[in-house]
């Protein structure tokens, strides 16, 4: 029996039931003693954590005394500040509500370090990986929270630390490190779920998207076949609910205020609503902006006044926050996060940048394909998973970003193989362009349909042949916002174009789909007329880097707040009019 040294059913059951019913606890806990019986068994259990050359690098070091748990509440406190101010509006007032530390709240403190030098040189896999030495007190910290919770005592993490403060408090010698501080005490209750899923703060990515058969991106559980994304995200987008969608219009007509009164906003809340499938629907928020970056081949036929290099010191100015997406960012409460998809030069990583180039620069279109057809599903797949990845971490609302000298030659080419519009009238001035490179660029994107014959039924090979690698992840983007229900404003004319690509592959992805802007870019207006969608704002901007869709994000949340919170008139006992 190759199974023969299994568990009994119910022991086996009883440690599935500890490993689903562990919680970070961080409320609710009892001011009863641990008893120092329970604490060595909990103890024990972690020191029989596996560990890297079996050099057991971990000490414990067990807190109780109140003045010194006040001094390391203090600390905390400062951290838990500063972070606080390093977010955007709607993630402070969701992370104000949460409670992260209890060091007051519980009987007994526990941390445990890491001694990266215990037993010598010949410990064995240290040598090559040194970072296996803290993985080790790691699993001592697993051991004591599966333990702890067998015992009925709730265990929470802190981390809000600066690491040598702590260390100084505690007296660790230098070369040990703090790995964990843990606050432990019985508990009311234990949640079900993680208190950051309850709070809606994040979300449990489902298992599927972290197995993957054989090399990474093949993903799927064993014994299914590998998930594709593209197939996946096209196959679960479906139309608005109709319901939703009805009972919206059924309260905004019942709302005090004349009928109609709210003007294009009574329709976004309808569509809200439709995608949501609930009537109020979820408030749009927090809310994130992906700035989506990449060179294009096409640079070198002269379509733009603005060296190429232009792309990546912008991104760079995006990570320090001095761009115009910034401010307007800022202003509207949202995050930045900027992607580097496709950037023609090495990007130092740096908080808030997703690296995931697939090739830095597409190909001139003039010439050859773009980007080949895997590279163009690659980068399908990439925002597809971004705003996924978005998604679980809190995000009610994603908004398109982009960053890509020349990119409204690329942008118009698409528009213009996917709406059949004319690149005489397509096409626009991009940053601002003389009649002679304007009559180029034209003459640039008539030569590439002529040498691609993009066929609209085939989206993945248009973006392969025209596109770039923003709007190849553009398109994914809209396409994982759109399976998953959440509302996508779009900005301008790059986002237009990889709309249309996102619409050509799973037409109700527009359902998602809010055009933030009107941009002074022909092709633009052409692309939302092909859409059906109306710009919420038109203010001849046309920067990109998702200014136009911020300015709009507002609007958006003001639509469902009215929704959720104006009374009718028979709640608030107006008259109606006759
Ligand atoms: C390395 C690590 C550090 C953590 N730091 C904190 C922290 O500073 N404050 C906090 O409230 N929770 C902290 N947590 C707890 C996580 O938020 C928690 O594990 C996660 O939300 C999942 O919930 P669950 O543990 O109940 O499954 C930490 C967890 C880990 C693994």
């Amino acid at each position: 029996m190759p199974d023969g040294h299994r568990y009994p059913a119910e022991q086996r059951d009883a440690v599935y039931r500890v490993i689903a019913e562990r919680r970070d606890v961080r409320r609710g806990f009892r001011s009863d003693p641990v008893s120092a019986d329970v604490l060595a068994r909990v103890l024990g259990a972690a020191h029989q954590a596996p560990s890297v050359g079996f050099s057991q690098p971990w000490d414990f070091i067990v807190i109780t005394d109140r003045a010194r748990r006040e001094r390391i509440a203090a600390l905390a406190r400062k951290h838990r500040d500063e972070f606080a101010a390093s977010l955007p509006g709607a993630r402070v007032r969701a992370f104000d509500r949460l409670k992260i530390e209890s060091i007051l709240d519980t009987p007994v403190n526990i941390v445990v370090s890491c001694d990266r030098t215990r037993g010598g040189r010949h410990t064995l896999g240290r040598h090559v990986q040194p970072r296996t030495a803290d993985f080790s007190s790691v699993l001592a910290v697993a051991n004591l929270w599966l333990a702890a919770r067998a015992e009925g005592l709730g265990v929470g993490w802190v981390s809000f630390f600066d690491e040598r403060e702590l260390a100084a408090e505690l007296g660790l010698p230098a070369h040990l490190e703090v790995i964990a501080y843990l606050c432990v005490g019985y508990v009311t209750d234990f949640a079900a779920e993680p208190e950051l899923a309850i709070a809606g703060w994040a979300r449990r990515r489902p298992v599927s998207w972290a197995v993957h058969a054989e090399e990474f991106g093949r993903r799927g559980l064993p014994g299914e076949e590998p998930l594709n994304p593209l197939a996946e995200v096209t196959a679960a987008i479906a139309p608005p609910d109709a319901a939703a969608m009805a009972a919206a219009r059924e309260r905004q007509d019942r709302m005090t205020k004349p009928r109609g009164s709210l003007g294009v906003l009574e329709d976004v809340s309808v569509r809200l609503a439709g995608l949501a499938g609930s009537c109020p629907p979820p408030m749009p928020e927090p809310a994130c902006v992906a700035i989506f970056a990449a060179d294009h081949g096409v640079h070198a036929q002269g379509v733009s006044p603005w060296p190429q290099e232009v792309t990546a010191q912008m991104v760079a100015n995006f990570l320090a926050g001095g761009a115009v997406v910034n401010a307007f960012a800022a202003q509207a409460g949202a995050e930045v996060t900027v992607v580097d998809i496709g950037v023609a030069a090495e990007l130092d990583p740096v908080p808030g940048l997703l690296p995931r180039k697939i090739a830095p620069g597409t190909a001139d279109f003039t010439a050859s394909p773009a980007m080949t057809r895997e590279q163009a599903t690659a980068a399908l797949t990439a925002g597809i998973e971004i705003a996924r990845d978005l998604v679980a971490a809190g995000n009610r609302c994603l908004i398109t970003g982009d960053m890509g000298i020349a990119n409204t030659t690329a942008s118009a080419a698409l528009i213009c193989a996917f709406t059949g519009a004319d690149p005489a009238v397509a096409t626009g001035r991009g940053t601002g362009i003389d009649a002679v490179t304007y009559a180029r660029k034209i003459e640039v994107i008539c030569r590439g349909l002529e040498l691609h014959r993009p066929d609209p039924a085939d989206p993945v090979g248009v973006l392969a042949a025209l596109g770039g690698f923003e709007h190849a992840a553009l398109a994914g983007f809209i396409l994982g916002a759109a399976a998953l229900r959440v509302p996508v404003i779009l900005d301008g004319v790059i986002a237009g174009a990889a709309a249309l690509a996102a619409a050509a592959l799973a037409p109700d992805a527009v359902t998602a789909c809010f055009a933030g802007h009107r941009s002074a870019e022909p092709g633009h207006a052409i692309t939302l007329e092909y859409l059906g969608l109306r710009a919420l704002v038109d203010l001849g901007l046309r920067l990109g880097e998702g200014t136009g869709a911020l300015l709009a994000l507002p609007l958006v949340q003001s639509a469902a707040r009215a929704l959720r919170d104006v009374a009718t008139f028979d709640s608030a006992g107006v008259s109606d009019k006759l």
